[in-house]
């Protein structure tokens, strides 16, 4: 059984979402001048919430919704990342929240999701600067001012280890540069540091508030039940996971990682204090992103001399998974217990349930799902329709297992796929659609432009609609 306050909702972030990138004064992101994958949409008018939030939120509403994940544009608050104040940006959250609020609904707020400001990457090379410590400390110090009391969760950063862990290679817009493991590595302690220092600074300033990180978060399994899969599976739960989040619950970096960095060469620029800082900077619960898709973790230990798997090397696997390869730690393998849906792709509903008891017994803080779901392309049928019963069935029987989990001890209280509303994927464009609103746009810029970008509800905004209203009974 779900709580009976249970946070069901959706998410969305800024980049993806809004458009008005050149709109009442806000800055460019990174994002706004981000290399895209060919034949896909830019993020400058995505699927314009920042002109439709009315009515987007009433659909939301109209849902049922509990709460509503979303992120804030950093460069609509500060054009350029420091300094002056765009009270328009400032303005435009306060009007969202208040949107929200007047429905009952809970706006979950990431203070940072990918789209850097560019005047901070060109000024400072963005996050390897320890300058940036201090630069977002100070833009979460003037969300801090201006939302206290419009905002009861914040998101400190979104899906930091995933940045780390594919070398940022997909997410660095506009330099797309590939970085060297001390580099990588460098960049997430100054983000942890970063980010203990907001939530020693949100509990100081916004007292009636909750924070926490959110980063993604799958658990690792083993390929087989030989002892060095099952440590491939231990390591890398330490790399991609623990990592991120022992250094903000314990102050502490995990042991394996250490010998990781140690036999790969990695070498942490460490000043004086910063373990204290780390040490001061609770969370008050985890949010984690978890998508149980065919890139779950399935690990087979991939020995630091890697010269006997060489020729053995040709797997059929998708890049992000080649990216996983890490000597001395394990690798990713094609997972073939994974459930299929019936339009035959690959997922594991049990993703976030196995998580989320992990992650439990770890860190004994309560636990928010901010984002899980299936991004395809949907059709949008000449009478308004959208038959997506592909995504009902994939979310169906994640809910399912969450459920499960949370019978089992897992300490989840809320749920937030992505998305509520159509918006454009990080590496597929609009075509990539993973809402429960359907927006009219496609990948052409020059006529989203000027689009209407009429919303329309897809089959599983009503499903999705009961699924709330009986309390995760009618799945
Ligand atoms: C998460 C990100 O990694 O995955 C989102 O936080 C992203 O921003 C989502 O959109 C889905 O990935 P993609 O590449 O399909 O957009």
């Amino acid at each position: 059984m779900f709580p009976n306050d249970f946070l069901w909702g959706a998410s969305s972030s800024s980049a993806q979402i809004e458009g008005g990138y050149d709109s009442d004064g806000r800055g460019l992101s990174i994002w706004d001048v981000k290399k895209l994958n060919p034949g896909t949409c830019s993020f400058h008018y995505a699927s314009d919430f920042y002109h439709h939030f009315k009515e987007d939120i009433a659909l939301m509403a109209e849902m049922g919704f509990k709460a509503y994940r979303m992120s804030i544009s950093w460069s609509r608050i500060l054009p350029d990342g420091e300094g002056e104040i765009n009270q328009r940006g400032i303005d435009f959250y306060r009007d969202v929240f208040h949107e929200c609020h007047k429905y009952g609904i809970e706006p979950i707020v990431t203070i940072f999701h990918f789209d850097l400001p560019l005047a901070l990457q060109q000024k400072y090379g963005g996050w390897n600067n320890r300058q940036m410590i201090d630069t977002y400390v100070n833009y979460c110090q003037i969300l801090f001012k201006e939302y206290k009391d419009d905002v009861h969760y914040w998101l400190t950063y979104n899906e930091q280890n995933m940045l780390i862990f594919f070398g940022a290679v997909d997410m660095i817009g506009g330099t797309n540069q590939l970085q060297t493991g001390t580099d990588l590595y460098n960049q997430a302690h100054i983000q942890l540091i970063a980010q203990a220092k907001a939530m020693k600074l949100c509990h100081e300033m916004c007292p009636n508030a909750k924070i926490g990180p959110a980063p993604n978060i799958t658990t690792s399994y083993p390929k087989t039940c030989s002892p060095m899969d099952y440590i491939a599976s231990l390591n890398m739960d330490d790399l991609r996971n623990n990592f991120y989040l022992d250094a903000l619950v314990f102050g502490t970096y995990p042991m394996s990682v250490w010998k990781y960095f140690k036999d790969n060469q990695i070498i942490l620029d460490i000043h004086d204090g910063d373990f204290e800082i780390l040490k001061e900077g609770h969370p008050d619960f985890i949010g984690f992103n978890c998508y149980g898709n065919d890139t779950t973790e399935y690990l087979e230990y991939y020995p630091l001399d890697m010269s006997d798997m060489v020729n053995a090397d040709n797997r059929e696997m998708s890049y992000l998974m080649k990216l996983m390869d890490k000597p001395g730690v394990g690798r990713a393998s094609q997972n073939e217990y994974l459930s299929k849906g019936e339009d035959g792709h690959a997922y594991d509903p049990y993703c976030i349930r196995v998580t989320a008891r992990r992650l439990t017994d770890r860190y004994h803080l309560p636990l928010i799902i901010t984002e899980n779901g299936y991004g395809r392309p949907d059709i949008l049928e000449e009478d308004g329709t959208i038959h997506d019963s592909y995504r009902i069935e994939h979310l169906r029987e994640t809910i399912r297992q969450m459920e499960i989990g949370i019978e089992e001890g897992a300490n989840i209280f809320g749920y937030c796929p992505w998305s509520a509303v159509d918006l454009v994927s990080t590496r597929e464009g609009i075509t990539k659609r993973y809402g429960f609103i359907y927006v009219d746009r496609d990948e052409d810029d020059e006529k989203a432009k000027t689009a209407s970008m009429k919303r329309y509800r897809k089959d599983s905004f009503y499903w999705y609609k009961k699924v709330i209203e009986s309390n995760g009974k009618e799945l």
